[in-house]
This record gives C-alpha cells, sequence and structure tokens, in this order.
C-alpha cells in the first residue's frame, strides 16, 4: 500500500491523484482520497485503479488539505468497504494508514467495548482511539500521540480533522514515509516519486516519528512530545533507490525492499487489462527452441536453477542449467535450436558474456535478464527482460535474485499460456501473495537475528540442507553466509550427504534445513535425524502446513513452485545478522565486487 498527503493552496485532488499513481506499484486494487474544505472532509473511494477512482471524485469539490491511499489486496476481495480512507464514528477524524497493526484486538478490547465499529480493520481502532481520547477531553495532537504510543506493528499515517483543515498529522513505524517540502504547501508521500511533481525537497522520518504538517511549517516530533531538526535532501531522480536512507546498511534495505519489488515487477509485466505480458518476440524465441541454455554466475546461477523448474513445469520446455566460466570449454552437445538466457544482475558479468560472444558467433539467439538497461550483455543479446528491482548496491545479492525468479516465472507462465498449457494457478495473485509473505518475514528480523546469534555466532561451518526446489534455495542461503560472514558453508541435497559429506558433522555443527515441499517433507526431516544423531545442531525452517514441533521458523504458505522467493528471505536476514554479529563489513565483504568483469 502506499499513502500521500498534501497540505497548501492549491486544489488537492489532482496532486493526490497524480501521487497515487505513482505509487500504483504498491497496490491498484482499491483507492481512495479525502480532501477537506470549509464543507467539511469529502471521501472518495473506489475498487480498482486510480483512474476508477479519478471517475468518482466529484470535479467540482475544491480542497486545499487532502489524503490519499492506494492498496494491494490478496487475500480478501478488494471492495469499497475496507479501502482507505477510515473515518471515526463522527466523522471528524478521517486516517490512511499504511501497515499492520498487531495489538488491535487487544486495544479493541481495552478501549473500544462502548464505541460501535464500522469494519474488522486494523485502521479503523486507529482512527476511532483518536476520537475517543479527543472526547476524554485531549487536545487532537496529544490524542494523536496517545494513540500512537498504545500501537504494536508498522505504520505509515495521515490523519485530518474535518474542525482544522490546517493540519495533517503523521506518523511512521516500520513503514516507509517521507515529508516534502514546498513553497507554500507541504506534502507526505511513501516514495520520494509520489510527490516529485511538485517538490524534490524531502525529510525523512524515523521509526516512531510523529510530524505535524502545516501548508508553511512542518514540525517533527518524537513520542515523548520532543521536536526533532532534520535537514531535508534533494531527490534526485531515484535517490531514494541509491540512498542508504536511515538503514545501516544497504543490504538491510535492499531486503527490506523485496516485497515492493516484487509489486513493481507485476505492475511492469501487465497490460492494461491486468493480464501478465512478456515482448511477443522473446515468447516466440522461447516457442522456436527445443531446448532453453541458462547462462549466469554467483547468485544468478542459483535463480537459473529455479528458473529451470518454473520453465519446465509450466512452459513444459526442457532447461539446462550452466555456469558461465565453465560453459566456453565444457561445452554440452547444443541441441538443433537452442535459446541462450544469460542471467545477469548488472548485465557487466566477463565469464556470461565470452559466453554469449561465443553463441553470437555460433548464430544463435539470446536473451538477457538484468536489472541493468544498456548493460553490455543487454545490448549484445537480441532481447532483454529487465528486474526492475532498482539499483542493487550490496554486494551480497537480495532483491535482485527475488526480482530474478520473479522474471522467470512471469516469463515461463506467459510463455506456457501461449503454447495453450493451462496454468493451474493465477501468478499475478500468486505473486502478490508472495509481496506480502516477504513482508512478513521482513517484519520477523528478531527471530532471524537470535537465529543468528544462537547458532552462527562462533561456528567455523555451516551446512544448508534441502531437497527439491528448497535444495536451490539452500545454495543461495550458503552462498551468502559465505559471502558476508566468512563462515564456511556448503547447500547440500538432503539425500546426498550421506554420501561423504556427513563426515564433515561434529558435535554442535549448524545444519540450517528447509522444509517447504509436502512431497519431500518427511525426506528432508529423516536428514535432519541423520545429522542430529552424530551431534549436528539442526535449524528447520519449515512452511505454513508442513511445520512440526520443534521448528525454528515457519514461513508464511505460498504457491509450492513459488516458496524460493520467500524462503530465501531467512537464508538472507540469518546471513546478515551472522556477519553482524563477526564484525564483518556486510556492504562490502572482503574478496568480491558487485560486478565482476574479468574472467
Ligand atoms: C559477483 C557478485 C555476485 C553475483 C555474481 C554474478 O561475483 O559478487 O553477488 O552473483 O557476480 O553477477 P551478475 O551481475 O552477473 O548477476
Amino acid at each position: 500500500c502506499g499513502i500521500v498527503g498534501y497540505i497548501g493552496f492549491n486544489d488537492s485532488k489532482e496532486i493526490l491523484l497524480k501521487g497515487l499513481e505513482k505509487l500504483e506499484y504498491r497496490g491498484y486494487d482499491s483507492a481512495g482520497i479525502a480532501v477537506a474544505n470549509e464543507q467539511g472532509v469529502h471521501v472518495f473511494k473506489e475498487k480498482g485503479r486510480i483512474a476508477d477512482l479519478r471517475s468518482v471524485v466529484d470535479g467540482s469539490v475544491e480542497a486545499n488539505t487532502g489524503i490519499g491511499h492506494t492498496r494491494w489486496a490478496t487475500h480478501g476481495a478488494p471492495s469499497k468497504t475496507n479501502s482507505h480512507p477510515h473515518q471515526s464514528n463522527s466523522g471528524r477524524f478521517t486516517l490512511v494508514h499504511n501497515g499492520v497493526i498487531e495489538n488491535y484486538d487487544i486495544l479493541k478490547r481495552e478501549y473500544l467495548q462502548n464505541v460501535p465499529l464500522k469494519s474488522e480493520t486494523d485502521t479503523e481502532v486507529i482512527v476511532q482511539l483518536v476520537e475517543l481520547f479527543v472526547n476524554d477531553g485531549l487536545g487532537v495532537e496529544e490524542a494523536f500521540r496517545k494513540t500512537l504510543t498504545l500501537l504494536h506493528g508498522s505504520y505509515a499515517l495521515a490523519l485530518i480533522d474535518e474542525q482544522d483543515k490546517e493540519t495533517i498529522y503523521v506518523a511512521k513505524n516500520k513503514s516507509p514515509l517521507l515529508v516534502g517540502l514546498g513553497f507554500g504547501f507541504n506534502v507526505v508521500a511513501s516514495d520520494a516519486m509520489a510527490m516529485l511533481q511538485v517538490t524534490d525537497k524531502y525529510v525523512e522520518l524515523m521509526d516512531k516519528e510523529m510530524v505535524i504538517v502545516k501548508k508553511d511549517e512542518v514540525t517533527i516530533q518524537n513520542l515523548n512530545g520532543e521536536v526533532i531538526s532534520r535537514e531535508p535532501y534533494t531527490a534526485e531522480l531515484d535517490a531514494s533507490d541509491i540512498e542508504k536512507g536511515t538503514y545501516p546498511h544497504y543490504m538491510l534495505k535492499e531486503i527490506d525492499e523485496q516485497p515492493l519489488v516484487m509489486r513493481k515487477i507485476v505492475q511492469n509485466y501487465q497490460d492494461e487489462n491486468g493480464a501478465l505480458e512478456v515482448d511477443s518476440d522473446i515468447v516466440k524465441a522461447m516457442n522456436n527452441a527445443d531446448r532453453i541454455y541458462i547462462i549466469a554466475a554467483g547468485t544468478s546461477y542459483h535463480a537459473g536453477l529455479v528458473g529451470k523448474q518454473f520453465i519446465e513445469k509450466l512452459a513444459e520446455i526442457p532447461v539446462e542449467v550452466h555456469i558461465s566460466s565453465e560453459f566456453g570449454y565444457n561445452m554440452p552437445l547444443l541441441s538443433q535450436k537452442p535459446l541462450f538466457v544469460f542471467i545477469s544482475q548488472s548485465g557487466e558479468t566477463a565469464d556470461s558474456r565470452q559466453v554469449l560472444v561465443q553463441v553470437k558467433e555460433m548464430g544463435h539467439k539470446a536473451l538477457t535478464i538484468t536489472n541493468v538497461a544498456g548493460s553490455t550483455l543487454s545490448r549484445e543479446a537480441d532481447y532483454t527482460l529487465l528486474l526492475h528491482a532498482g539499483p542493487e548496491i550490496a554486494v551480497a545479492s537480495t532483491k535482485a535474485y527475488t526480482a530474478q525468479l520473479a522474471v522467470l516465472a512471469i516469463l515461463a507462465d506467459v510463455t506456457a499460456k501461449s503454447r495453450g498449457i493451462n496454468a493451474e494457478f493465477d501468478l499475478v495473485q500468486e505473486l502478490g501473495i508472495v509481496a506480502n509473505a516477504m513482508e512478513v518475514l521482513c517484519d520477523a528480523k528478531e527471530d532471524f537475528e537470535s537465529i543468528a546469534r544462537e547458532y552462527l555466532a562462533v561456528t567455523r561451518n555451516c551446512f544448508f540442507i534441502g531437497r527439491g526446489i528448497d535444495f536451490y534455495v539452500g545454495l543461495e542461503g550458503a552462498l551468502k553466509l559465505k559471502e558476508i560472514s566468512y563462515i564456511q558453508a556448503e547447500g547440500f541435497a538432503g539425500g546426498e550427504l550421506k554420501h561423504g559429506t556427513i563426515a564433515l558433522i561434529e558435535e554442535g555443527t549448524p545444519v540450517i534445513a528447509i522444509a517447504t515441499q509436502d512431497f519431500v517433507n518427511l525426506s528432508i526431516r529423516g536428514n535432519v535425524k541423520e545429522v542430529a544423531a552424530r551431534g549436528a545442531n539442526p535449524c528447520i525452517i519449515s512452511m505454513e502446513g508442513l511445520e512440526m514441533d520443534g521448528d525454528r521458523f515457519v514461513i508464511p504458505e505460498v504457491n509450492s513452485l513459488l516458496t524460493p522467493l520467500i524462503s530465501v528471505i531467512p537464508m538472507q536476514l540469518i546471513s546478515y545478522y551472522a556477519a553482524l554479529h563477526r564484525d564483518c563489513d556486510v556492504d562490502k565483504p572482503r574478496n568480491l565486487a558487485k560486478s565482476v568483469t574479468v574472467e
């Protein structure tokens, strides 16, 4: 979800709507705005896209103050009732909210026993609490502050008061939110992009801060009411992408960006009717191929292994995955009509490029899947698919990996449809569920921090095991851990360990097991027992529905083919915290580079 707000001298409707259009990549199942003028507060909501909302906004209402919201729903139908803004019972207070209030049920029971609620939403609880405290005699600012001190969870909030059109009350915890500064007006937005239309000066907000926004004044306070001063910054076109902001490391920021990247990718690959689409020349090339050769290095190679499953299972085209540095001199016997797919975050990896040069000379077609438009591999291949992940700065790849998986899934899905193969699922919907699950995992950082502390603070080695698609995630988990914590780590197929490597298991050796696949759930647990019997310290990460007693973490359920998109997040976060515990340079690990341009 995304929120916006405007207070100033212009009619706010158009600015809010334009801002919401820019935030559509964060969701567009329903949207709403509320604007305040002398006649009162006017709320407009509609199911669907911002264009649909536009058609129900009454153009004759002019108002200089307003807030807006765009929503992404996956569970539960998108509807007008569920959409924001939400209002208090008297209609005096109107609120937009992005985030999840975890203790809303407790707050309801403790404070709102006698207040009839219109919806089941956590958002309504917030706005009703403000009204309750105002009715109890507090000023609006105090009531807002008191409400914030009660909330547990994530929020970016903007609240307006029908009796004071000169103020927007804003607050943030965990969910992103910025205040934009103008001459005679100020704005708020989840992303600077939304308000670049009116200003490029922004003030970043920290967690647990609230802001009183007036048209010519912005006051940031902590929840004790102490005023905080902070210099604004100028947003270059993509400033939010290349700044670390309040994050201690780019890697953590990029891990957190993954849910947004998912939504952005879906949006970028949808046609005007919401159906997934890929350049028809690429689909044709896929269909013309009798075999696909994926060529990649490092994390991109691991994405390729999962991509093979997507393409073979959905589109029914055989796929081979090769490490680029080996391919040149170890070339397999090629099929009659090969298509080469290069997966490269940077689009610059020399090992991959030399294969591209070689296969082009042989007259074969090539597709590059990359995050960087105009990169070498993109320019030199016949076709390009972009990841839309935004710049990835940390050397250890996180959001580019999940973006690669999402784009590969889309490519496989669209190709399957073009071949008349009926997909068993609606990928747009499934990726929405994935994005939500990613958010849940990103909010569980403390759990992964404690796993890292418990298992990895002093160990010299670690194993990652899984079966089926979980094995590939184990490979990526081991690579992440090696890259940034320098712990010797190996990813293994659960069943293969006993054929030699189990000799390395000693008293206390950490073994991280991934269990997201029903058909191998019991066998991977059998492998865990084998290593535990030899002294290992197992840490099982399972998926909802497959969990058993003693599992260390249970990830939310997503479609079984798409589990790597979310099971990798615990691996990323555990590696991140292991590196922190061991005092390693997370963003710039020793001996590595982000883009390796030598063979
Ligand atoms: C480098 C990076 C890795 C990356 C690999 C492939 O070695 O350190 O994180 O996975 O290159 O990079 P690419 O840009 O081709 O995906």
